[in-house]
């Protein structure tokens, strides 16, 4: 089978979103310090980016959880690989992911970062696509609503490849 891969959301349309985000988060958390939680490895180019255009104080951490195998359909199944290196007591938390997709790892990780007693818990989102919820999530911040197709590009992967594109794409196979 081939591959090719269709441009959805082209680079300057991504950026432009991300900085509105961003003002957005600023302005909400004005007066505050914002902790960013970025759900490896989906969301590490989005989270650059909008952290480097938040101007409130900003601390990170990094978490890894599967959801995915080399497949494109969800396993369900949600494990933590990585851990968070600091505790979450007091702390402004804003997950920063890459897609909601059925919900289940978003679902799966508030809960458990709710019970380490954070000031308050948020969750930030350069896609999403809700026609495919099973478990139901809280987004605050979704940069974009896309249908229900399979993404690559600015971090998201298709069997570990094409993260490095700097748009979102479709990918479409053919004989
Ligand atoms: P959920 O648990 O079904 O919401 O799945 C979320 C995770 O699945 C994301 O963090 C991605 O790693 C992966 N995922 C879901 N949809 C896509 C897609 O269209 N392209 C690439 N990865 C996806
Ligand atoms: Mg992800």
């Amino acid at each position: 089978m081939k591959e090719k891969v269709r441009i959805l959301l082209p680079e300057q349309e991504v950026d432009q979103r991300i900085a509105e985000i961003a003002k957005q988060i600023s302005d909400d958390y004005a007066g505050k310090e914002v902790h960013l939680i970025c759900v490896l490895k989906g969301a590490v180019f989005f989270m650059c980016e909008l952290a480097k255009r938040i101007t409130v104080p900003v601390s990170m951490d990094f978490m890894s959880v599967s959801s995915y195998g080399n497949d494109t359909k969800s396993s369900g199944v949600v494990k933590i690989v990585k851990d968070l290196d600091e505790p979450l007591d007091g702390k402004n938390v804003l997950i920063v992911e890459d897609i909601i997709d059925s919900g289940r790892t978003l679902s799966y990780l508030m809960e458990i970062l709710e019970k380490r007693n954070p000031a308050s818990l948020r969750l930030c989102t350069l896609l999403d696509k809700p026609e495919r919820r099973i478990s139901q999530v809280v987004v605050d911040y979704t940069c974009f609503n896309i249908p229900d197709e399979f993404v690559v590009g600015y971090g998201l992967d298709y069997a570990q490849r094409y993260r490095n594109l700097p748009f979102i794409g479709v990918v479409e196979f053919s004989d």
